[in-house]
């Protein structure tokens, strides 16, 4: 979940590097630091805290080779000592990691043993000690070989990089299982962990291979299996995908990708025919189809089980990608995995890919960044085109992703998308008009301790979506239910004034909704009603435009989504980046 980013080339290093780890901030963000190098002496800065705080920092940070890094920490608490570059004993050796090392305990030791000494208690140090061990007295021809015989002593993920005075302008990279990809220009290289962090200066990369290792200097990079093959290192143009505006402006990104849904949907739903009609042809065919997803994407999945029956009468399991261990047995050559995420990185959901892949499943992916792991992993994948995004909190991916399982479902059916770009986002707009009422609205729950949101049918994946936003943007305890599950125990926690959050379009869940409403009521609930009907239950009323069919679900998340984010704002909580999280989950 950390962000890594390096820089050789002609220009100073330490400008490159800040700008960058500002774009990576949000894979993590409790401590950052930088080595750069200026021919024999290296300068590491490190500190507990933001990225800003480095800023005054690295102003001193003189040279044209270097690394950083921001941290989410797994491994050790938030110190400055365990904030990244680590060095080796020496002092000779800089190194930045994204990942989980499984044998770290068993090295460490190891390495105490034979006179190491180490300053942090994270598992990445021990990179720059095995590293210290391989290089010493090595050629620059055996630098590989020592590379190679360094990543096989390490188990679990990681992408790190690395830097030393002895390697003059050579930055070593090696990665497995979390995500590197190069940024190419005729005289740099700028390694890290996601492209957004150099589509500044370039939109030519290097996605390295999983397993993987390689040496760049400003004019060259060559790459090797861990096996030792070597590889061919063909850059790649960034997809159009990935270039929009992500520079920021005066609003939170969050907000700003709230707003961007209406253009979201509309993109996402210009998909390629053919290639959705094949995937339908595969969904067809497959014995069982699963749908696998963390937290937001999740949820699509299990809109997408809704929609999926509704629309194609197919079956369709959705699985929480940290919990396919209990699905794994089932799956066979006949299976077909739809893995649902925007980065492509989640470490849960590529681990139940490669399980699901090694026992013969097929693998379609739905996705937002182009050649994300997860795309490369699979057979097949359809971009849901919504653009960078920046915010922690998923937001146009989710409404993005529920577009495209629409118009996959379909497919599926063999009927004409019922679906409209340009109305569902009109509808979209209907609700953004509102904002300025949810803002004033939210005051009534700012202060509240828990608020429930309640829903049928598929309107249900919609509450845990609502909530799951209420809990990461606002620090409130919210909780989504299925509407019918309420009087089964939950009814025993409404009161006087507790905020009940009812979604409530008028389909065929409208009735039995509106009744477990009134018995919220009955006990004294602050009624929210998101609904296109009014009534008298309702405290307070949030009007949804009508909507038909399966339009409802990408309409009826921008009311809880604003909710969300004004109350995040009153309560003075850091919207982009909330505490404890980070955008992408590259550990398990
Ligand atoms: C919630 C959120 C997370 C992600 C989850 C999966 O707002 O952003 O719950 O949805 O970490 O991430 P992806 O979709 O990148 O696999």
């Amino acid at each position: 979940m950390c962000g890594i980013i390096g820089y050789t080339g002609p220009l100073p290093a330490n400008g490159i590097l800040l700008d960058g780890l500002k774009r990576l901030e949000y894979r993590g963000y409790d401590s950052a630091g930088m080595a750069v190098m200026d021919g024999s002496r290296m300068k590491v800065v490190k500190r507990a805290g933001r990225v800003g705080l480095l800023e005054d920092l690295v102003g001193g940070l003189m040279g044209h080779v270097g690394i950083a890094h921001t941290r989410w920490a797994t491994h050790g608490g938030v110190t400055d000592a365990n904030a990244h570059p680590h060095t080796s004993c020496d002092g000779m050796i800089a190194i930045v990691h994204n990942g989980i090392l499984e044998n770290s305990e068993e090295l460490r030791e190891e390495l105490i043993g034979r006179g190491h000494r180490f300053t942090s208690e994270t598992d990445s140090e021990i990179i720059a000690h095995v590293l210290e061990e391989e290089l010493k007295g090595v050629e620059k021809e055996e630098l590989v070989a020592a590379l190679l015989r360094t990543v096989r002593r390490l188990e679990g993920s990681f992408a790190f990089l690395a830097i030393s005075p002895l390697l003059g302008d050579v930055i070593l990279a090696a990665r497995k299982d979390s995500p590197m990809v190069v940024g190419v220009l005729p005289d740099a290289k700028i390694p890290a962990s996601d492209v957004l962090s150099f589509l500044k200066w370039t939109d030519d990369a290097y996605f390295m291979e999983n397993e993987s290792v390689a040496l760049m200097t400003p004019v060259d990079i060559e790459a090797w299996l861990f096996d030792g093959t070597p590889l061919d290192v063909r850059p790649v143009k960034v997809a159009v995908e990935v270039k929009g505006e992500y520079g920021g402006g005066d609003v939170h990104h969050t907000l700003k990708e709230i707003r961007e849904q209406p253009m979201a949907v509309r993109r996402a739903l210009e998909q390629d025919g053919e290639l959705l009609s094949e995937l339908a042809g595969l969904m067809r065919e497959a014995d069982r189809v699963y749908a696998v997803g963390a937290g937001t994407s999740y949820h699509a999945a299990l809109v997408a089980r809704y929609m999926f029956a509704g629309i194609a009468g197919l079956e369709v399991q959705p699985v929480l990608a940290s919990e396919h261990r209990l699905f794994s047995g089932w799956i066979g050559d006949g299976s077909l995995v739809m893995a649902i995420s925007q980065s492509g990185e989640t470490a849960d959901v590529l681990e139940a890919v490669r399980v699901a892949k090694a026992r013969g499943a097929k693998i379609v992916a739905i996705v937002n960044m182009p050649r994300s792991s997860l795309e490369r992993m699979s057979h097949a994948s359809v971009n849901i085109r919504a653009g960078p995004e920046v915010g922690v909190a998923a937001t146009k991916s989710f409404t993005a992703q529920l577009a495209v399982l629409a118009a996959l479902a379909y497919h599926v059916a063999g009927r004409p998308i019922d679906l409209d770009g340009e109305r569902v986002g009109s509808l979209i707009e209907d609700v953004l008009a509102q904002e300025g009422s949810i803002e004033r609205m939210v005051e009534g729950i700012k202060d509240g301790r828990d608020v429930y949101l309640v829903g049928r049918g598929m309107h249900y994946p919609i509450a845990l979506e609502g909530a799951l936003k209420m809990k990461e943007l606002a620090y409130i305890h919210a909780e989504g239910m299925a509407a019918g599950e309420l009087k089964h125990g939950t009814l025993a926690l409404i009161e006087g004034g507790t905020p009940v959050i009812l979604l409530n379009p008028s389909d065929d869940t409208y009735k039995e909704t509106l009744s477990n409403g009134e018995e919220m009521k009955a006990r004294g609930a602050f009624i929210m009603g998101i609904s296109d009907r009014s009534s008298d239950l309702y405290d307070v009323h949030i009007e949804l435009p009508r909507t038909r069919g399966y339009e409802t679900p990408m309409v009826e998340v921008v009311p809880l989504q604003l909710m969300a984010y004004y109350t995040a704002l009153l309560r003075g909580a850091e919207i982009d980046k909330p505490r404890n999280l980070a955008k992408s989950v590259t550990v398990k």
